[in-house]
């Protein structure tokens, strides 16, 4: 039963597709209030057992409570504990206790969800500005509200076959020998792999559609060397269009006005990779076509995936922002002698990059009318992703195309996957990976996964294997990692029978991880799900955040806690535990429902089958297109 609620006049985001009338019906459990501005803030009381669900990307846990975040899509890539924002925003949460509802606020500005911080048992939702459309879902139970409102925000995308093979990035794999060398090295060590990763740098000076000649000659030729060694290459796109004169992208782009605009009327810029940059103006149809067919020279030249970045806009500085804090050194009292001013000054020259202000400065033309980004800004990731699958539709409607984003909004997951942006090498971060899945399920988000190794900061081999360990699960399987730091490749330490183990593994679970991703593709479903939705009465399993339903199958119980010989697991019911080590078992035994300690070696990963399941296992192979789907054996319960 869904409920909707238009305050103002909002700009569409397209995130529900089916027409749905407006309710006139009150909602009991929630109290509206409005401030001198305007602002609405709709707040209900939480129970003790209430529990809390949804927000996608997000902070900490899979239960919400106790927490304030913020909707705001932002490029910081520092997730820890105290942020309120990561690089999506999916304003979708269910209320789950004795009575249970779902709650989505659909504005593509800022909006603040208060769960339990600010009083403890009392959930606040503020959106910033007074135009939104609010939806309430009530229904059974949890589950049974987000399926409800998967249906209407319409089907998730769905990725080709070859994405669910492992996938090496690293910022960057500077030169066409590089790759060539990062694949050698796979295939002599017989791990197996799919693709590899084009960061940046494959780019002519960061312009978008480019490839450098230098540096990848003969581009064409080396996609085609690459399929022949079941490698798919997968190029980066950024955001911003490089301006240089010359470059068809920007002069088309400006001669038909596609950039977002400064109040005045001019082509806002900001600094990015490239340096000065225009944003594409993505809200607007016209532009996302023109932008879409721009990857058309990748696909002619073979390429048949793509994740976009920097899409959040990240800004890195503005010609205003730089003004601003030279002003301020300009006029800096040296004479003072007060810390306070010191890190002010330090904030001032820190503080360049994403900065409200700029996000405030520029402008966007929806239905020939100038909209301020901060009313759109959570949408502009969206659409530009949107763009390109739009294009691809038209340009190559009989191929499926791997395509996935760093920024998002709920609308987009019928679009492309997305990865979780900047983590770094830290265990918590393994943790929050695993946290975070059935979140973004909610949100219809299928294809996803997070940077495995962790991006920032200097892996160890150890945390490589844990993080594979649970990565084998996830639609997308990509170790990456940031220039500068520790290389994390499966052949990068030295050993790496553990490694081809874990990937080979992978390999073998492919057929069911995939059958059942579509399925929940197309039935709404939610691939990884906490325990409470199948054991809704059993207190303990309800408050599990560190182990996960795979689809009605398997339970999954990942290690994630550096040193740890193994962990405990908790059996909601009788259950069959099976152990592999690398992609063999080596142990598969019913254990009763409860508390078990089970010894997991670095090599080695878990799987527990429910009562009445089964699931198929092929032979590894070194890539997907190789693999025999049809020969399997059975994993079952009995
Ligand atoms: C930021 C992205 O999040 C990261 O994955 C990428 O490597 C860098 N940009 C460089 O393109």
């Amino acid at each position: 039963m869904l409920k909707k609620f238009v305050y103002g006049q909002p700009i569409p985001t397209e995130a529900v597709i089916e027409d749905i009338s407006l309710s006139q019906e009150a909602v009991p459990y929630l109290t509206v209030q409005t401030d001198k501005e305007g602002k609405m803030t709709f707040s209900s009381t939480l129970n003790d057992e209430d529990i809390v669900y949804g927000l996608g990307e997000a902070p900490r846990g899979i239960n919400k409570r106790g927490h304030i975040y913020e909707s705001f899509n932002s490029d910081d890539p520092y997730h820890t504990e105290e942020k309120r924002s990561l690089y999506g925003s999916h304003n979708f949460i269910v209320v789950s206790g004795k009575t249970s509802y779902g709650i989505f606020v659909d504005c593509g500005a800022q909006v603040t969800f208060d769960i339990g911080y600010t009083v403890y048992d009392r959930l606040a939702i503020t959106p910033s500005v007074k135009d939104f459309v609010l939806y309430i879902i009530e229904g059974d139970n949890a589950y049974d509200i987000i399926r409800q409102f998967r249906r209407v925000i319409g089907q998730s995308y769905i990725a080709p076959f070859w994405a669910f093979g492992f996938q090496q990035c690293r910022w960057s794999y500077y030169t066409a020998d590089e790759v060539r060398e990062v694949v050698r090295q796979y295939r002599e060590h017989q791990i197996p792999i799919d693709a590899v990763y084009l960061d940046i740098d494959y780019m002519e000076a960061y312009k978008d559609f480019t490839v450098s000649e230098e540096r990848f000659p003969h581009f064409k030729a080396f996609v085609e060397e690459m399929k022949a060694q079941h490698i798919h290459l997968v190029p980066i796109i950024d955001a911003g269009v490089k301006i240089e004169d010359g470059y068809d992208v920007y002069e088309e782009g400006k001669a038909k006005g596609y950039f977002c605009k400064r109040k005045d009327g001019t082509d806002f810029v900001a600094g990015v990779w490239p340096g000065r940059t225009h944003f594409p103006d993505f809200l607007n149809p016209e532009v996302r076509r023109w932008f879409g067919h721009q990857y058309q020279t990748l696909l002619e030249a073979g390429i048949e995936g793509f994740w976009n970045d920097m899409n959040e806009p990240a800004m890195f500085y503005t010609d205003e922002g730089i003004a601003e804090a030279v002003d301020y050194l300009k006029n800096f009292d040296f004479s003072c002698n007060d810390s306070n001013k010191f890190f002010e000054l330090g904030g001032r020259v820190g503080g360049l990059a994403n900065r409200r202000k700029d996000y405030a400065a520029m402008y966007h033309t929806i239905n020939g009318e100038s909209v301020c980004h901060e009313q759109v800004h959570n949408l502009y990731g969206y659409n530009m992703t949107r763009a390109a699958a739009e294009a691809f539709q038209a340009l190559v409607p009989d191929k499926r195309i791997l395509l996935f984003s760093r920024s998002s909004y709920i609308g987009m997951h019928r679009y492309g996957g997305l990865w979780t942006g900047d983590n770094q090498s830290w265990w918590s971060h393994l943790l929050l990976n695993i946290k975070m899945m059935p979140s973004l399920n909610m949100c219809g988000f299928l294809y996803c996964g997070a940077d495995l190794g962790g991006f920032g900061a200097n892996s160890t081999r150890d945390l490589v294997l844990r993080w594979l360990a649970f990565g084998l699960f996830t639609p997308l399987m990509r170790n990456h990692s940031a220039l500068g730091t520790r290389h994390q490749e499966c052949y990068a330490f030295g050993d790496t029978e553990a490694f081809r183990g874990l990937v080979s593994l992978r390999y073998r679970l492919i057929p069911y991880l995939y059958r059942e991703y579509i399925k929940a593709c197309e039935q709404n479903e939610m691939l990884f799900k906490p325990l409470a939705f199948a054991y809704p009465q059993d207190k303990i399993a309800c408050h599990i955040e560190d182990q996960l339903l795979l689809s009605d199958d398997l339970m999954i119980a990942p290690v994630y806690e550096q040193n740890a010989i193994g962990r405990t697991v908790y059996l909601p019911e009788e259950m069959r535990f099976v152990l592999f080590k690398g992609a063999e078992v080596v142990r598969s035994e019913r254990l009763p429902k409860g508390h078990h300690f089970i010894t997991v070696g670095l090599d080695e990963v878990p799987v527990f089958i429910r009562p009445g399941r089964q699931i198929p296992l092929c032979e590894p192979s070194e890539s997907v297109d190789q693999l025999d789907t049809d020969t399997v054996t059975y994993l079952s319960f009995d």
